[in-house]
């Protein structure tokens, strides 16, 4: 019984994409803050303020430190394998089949569980709004059951319905073009700075002491506190950047702009964090924050009385929120069928709708599933697992890359990570310390996934497996 068996990079690189290669550096960075900038910031910034104070601008930099070496070791592995699949093919080819399964089912927890996580954060933006508008949708249909202490919810209505209608879009086959993706990115990014144009002035400097009030890592009313947790929770922020290694086979020079546009798009999304947590915290005192988990930035907008901003800002997160849900429901999608394509997965999930050119079964599968748990289930619960999925796939990338130089140091790589061994073995503890961060309950959870998805390897996958057949 080998489960370790590998695909051959060079079967890889000879098969011919039937993709148009379109896409430049500027496109993928466009590409990768469109998927970037979401609920991290418009949403986590709440919860990451209350576990560590203002300091949370360092929680982003050490969050983001994590992301800037992984991501130098997704680049490489792009370069060397500009091929659809990202981390679940990379696998794929270092570590062999069961390794690649493993974080195929892992990036359902990314794509799936993070659509879910961005809509419910869509869906405070989106209640917001619409109160503002004068339309008040019933309290209870608006969150999860017990996500806001003190009133009563059952189901999150709003989240459940754009998971929805972004499925019917994918499943049409109306992709995210360029020039969609473009626009709301441009409003995303005008309306970021707009907000840091507006509210700069109003920084108190003595909001920020004390800087750390929980230390680095420290517990507060038995939950973990302080730069290390909220680093933890606000990772959140930087997950998507990998989506831009996903069109390798759409891009132009792909061993040149992959790695450009992953790097830039990180940089850029840094910069914007940084500023922006450290503008929150200074207008407001963090702990205001408890009492607006579900839309932070409003608190610091109703300090400075700027409410004509607020709806502004509300549709600007609400545009770039969709654009983080599309791009991670259109991952899961082509995730689950490369794995269906590869035998680890049913072929219902890789079947093709010809008119449209989809897998249409699976986006609906998966799409349906992904809205009934953004109705039922917090967000705080669902972006820690969407996070230690990702933490997980990032070690393997970054450890895949260690394994690579060693065994096949002859492969062409149009972009090699500087530093190797140290950036990946930096990437790998940057991970497992953030990793350490999280609660138990979240490892818990993670296990209890991981569990099913090996009871699933071996009971199905390992005997459908197309590699074996051959
Ligand atoms: N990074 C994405 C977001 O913050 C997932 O919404």
């Amino acid at each position: 019984m080998n489960v370790f068996e590998k695909k051959d990079i060079n079967d890889l690189l000879n098969r011919t994409s039937p993709l148009k290669r379109t896409l430049h550096t500027w496109d993928l960075t466009f590409l990768g803050i469109g998927a970037i900038i979401g609920t991290g910031i418009f949403v986590l910034t709440g919860k990451g303020a209350l576990t560590t104070g203002p300091s949370l601008a360092v929680s982003f930099l050490i969050a983001a430190i994590c992301c800037g070496f992984a991501g130098l070791c997704y680049a490489e592995f792009a370069s060397m394998a500009p091929v659809a699949g990202s981390a679940y093919t990379y696998s794929y080819i270092s570590f062999g089949e069961i390794i690649a399964f493993i974080i195929g089912w892992d990036l359902i927890l990314e794509y799936a569980l993070g659509a879910a996580t961005v809509s419910a954060g869509w869906s405070g933006y989106f209640v917001n709004l619409m109160n503002n508008l004068g339309i008040h949708i019933p309290k209870v249909l608006t969150a999860a059951a017990g996500t806001t202490p003190g009133i009563t919810t059952y189901f999150n209505l709003p989240a459940f319905a754009i998971i929805l209608l972004i499925t019917a879009i994918l499943a049409m086959g109306i992709n995210t073009t360029k020039r969609v993706n473009d626009t709301m990115v441009i409003i995303k990014l005008a309306v970021i700075i707009l907000f840091i144009v507006c509210t700069v002035w109003f920084v108190k400097p003595q909001n920020w002491k004390p800087f750390t009030p929980y230390g680095l890592y420290s517990f507060h009313n038995g939950t973990a506190a302080g730069v290390i947790p909220a680093a933890s929770i606000v990772f959140f922020s930087f997950i998507g950047f990998d989506s831009v290694s996903s069109s390798a086979e759409e891009t132009v020079n792909p061993s040149k702009t992959l790695p450009r546009g992953i790097m830039l798009s990180l940089g850029i999304s840094t910069v914007l964090y940084i500023v922006m947590t450290l503008i929150m915290t200074g207008v407001v005192k963090y702990t205001i924050f408890a009492k607006f988990l579900d839309a932070p930035i409003l608190a610091v907008l109703k300090t400075t009385g700027q409410t004509w901003l607020s709806i502004i800002v509300s549709i600007g997160a609400i545009l770039g929120m969709t654009t983080v849900i599309l791009v991670q429901l259109y991952g899961q999608s082509r995730i689950t069928y490369s794995m269906s394509r590869d035998g680890l997965f049913p072929k219902f999930f890789g079947e093709v709708d010809l008119q449209h050119q989809t897998p249409y079964k699976g986006t609906w599968f998966f799409g349906i599933i992904t809205a009934i748990t953004a109705g039922f289930i917090n967000l705080n619960i669902l972006s820690e697992l969407v996070n230690i999925g990702t933490l997980t796939a990032f070690i393997l990338v970054s450890a895949g890359v260690l394994w690579m130089r060693h065994k096949h140091p002859e492969i062409h790589r149009g972009f090699r990570a500087p530093g190797v061994p140290v950036t990946p073995i930096i990437a790998i503890l940057f991970c497992l310390l953030l990793i350490a961060g999280l609660n138990w309950e979240t490892w818990l959870r993670f296990v209890v996934w991981f569990s099913i998805g090996l009871v699933i390897y071996f009971n199905y996958s390992y005997k459908h497996s197309k590699l074996r057949d051959k």
